[in-house]
């Protein structure tokens, strides 16, 4: 039986991931109007100043544990600042990408997003390096992937587990010199090759989508983007596995001495744990999951992803703004923003 516990923290997180969306989208508002500009500064910090703002209305007691940095470096939404009401879901942790896909917004390319996940404490890994490999699957092909095992035997698994032929899958990949094996290989297998500029987390979360038209994403990416995969993937059935990777040997050899073990495998939940996550996001620029932010004089219109793993229900939610009536309060930081 599902205890009354349980039952408030599941009302509680319903009526947060609302707020959450507001969150995303305030975010994706603002550094919507960046796009094209080629400056993802701005575009970042437009991101962040609108998500920080709004998250003190959020009821929530949350600390930020994958952020915009340490706290010198960065004076918002830094790993360890506290954010929220303070009141509603309790023990909260924060893992925000302002702009998941800075360079993106910048030139004006496709799959830009801002992304939020909240979690229990303590069930966001922490990952003692910056790159992880990565290949994560959708639903169909969850518990049949291994990431020690060859490009070709991986391809041979998901397209059985997808009812299709090799050729006829498509692997989202980071367009970077450092994968010019893995291109080579899937290449050989037959498989198609989407290269994308940046932005795996969409490209992970697509896995889980089948009209995105991606069943795998491979290679090497941003660790903290690993984790909001995860996060995501865990509220959309698929999976993800990952390792830690280094750009150079000496890194690698001084992780190592430092107890960082290489080989250790991270599953899905090692990145993501437990069934309290939510996930939000709101497309900044057009991409497969989700529209770009449009603006119309005083209108604006977004479209938005949230899920839960606990019911696994993926809602799309496109909002109508009113520039007009729509101003940010944030009675902690005592200022106005405007969108
Ligand atoms: P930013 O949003 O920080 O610009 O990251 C975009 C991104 O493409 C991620 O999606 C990816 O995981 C990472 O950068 C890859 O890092 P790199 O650009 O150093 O190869």
């Amino acid at each position: 039986m599902v205890s009354r516990e349980t039952l408030v923290v599941e009302d509680t997180e319903r009526e947060v991931m609302l707020d959450l969306v507001r969150v995303t989208e305030t975010a994706a508002l603002r550094a919507g109007r960046w796009m094209g500009m080629g400056n993802k500064e701005a575009a970042d910090q437009a991101a962040v100043d609108g998500m920080r703002g709004m998250l003190d209305l959020v009821k929530i007691d949350g600390v930020v544990v994958i952020g915009e940095g340490e706290k010198d470096k960065a004076p918002m939404l830094y790993v360890g600042e506290r954010v929220g009401r303070g009141d509603g879901l309790e023990q909260v942790d924060i893992a925000v990408d302002p702009v998941e896909g800075t360079r993106l917004v910048a030139q004006g390319l496709p799959n830009a997003m801002s992304v939020l996940v909240a979690a229990a404490r303590g069930s966001l890994a922490s990952i003692p390096a910056y790159y992880m490999h990565k290949i994560a699957v959708g639903p169909a092909a969850a518990g049949y992937i291994d990431i020690n095992a060859s490009v070709r035997e991986n391809l041979r698994v998901v397209a059985a587990r997808l009812r299709r032929k090799v050729r006829d899958l498509t692997v989202a990949i980071l367009d970077r010199p450092r994968h010019e094996k893995l291109i080579a290989e899937v290449r050989e297998c037959g498989a198609r090759i989407k290269l994308i500029p940046d932005g795996d987390v969409s490209a992970g979360l697509a896995t889980a989508l089948e009209e995105t038209g991606v069943d795998l994403l491979m290679g090497i990416g941003g660790a903290t983007e690993g984790v909001l995969t995860a996060a995501a993937l865990k509220c959309l059935g698929g999976e993800i596995q990952a390792r830690v990777w280094y750009p150079t040997v000496e890194q690698a050899l001084r992780a190592e001495e430092e107890g960082v073990d290489l080989k250790k495998v991270y599953r899905t939940d090692d990145l993501a744990s437990g069934e309290s996550i939510i996930f939000v996001a709101t497309g900044i620029t057009d991409g497969e999951l989700l529209r770009g932010v449009r603006y119309y004089g005083e209108k604006a219109i977004t479209h938005s992803v949230a899920m839960r793993a606990r019911t696994r229900t993926v809602r799309f939610i496109e909002t109508h703004h009113n520039l007009k009536f729509k101003t940010l309060r944030s009675k902690k930081r005592q200022r106005e923003m405007s969108v």
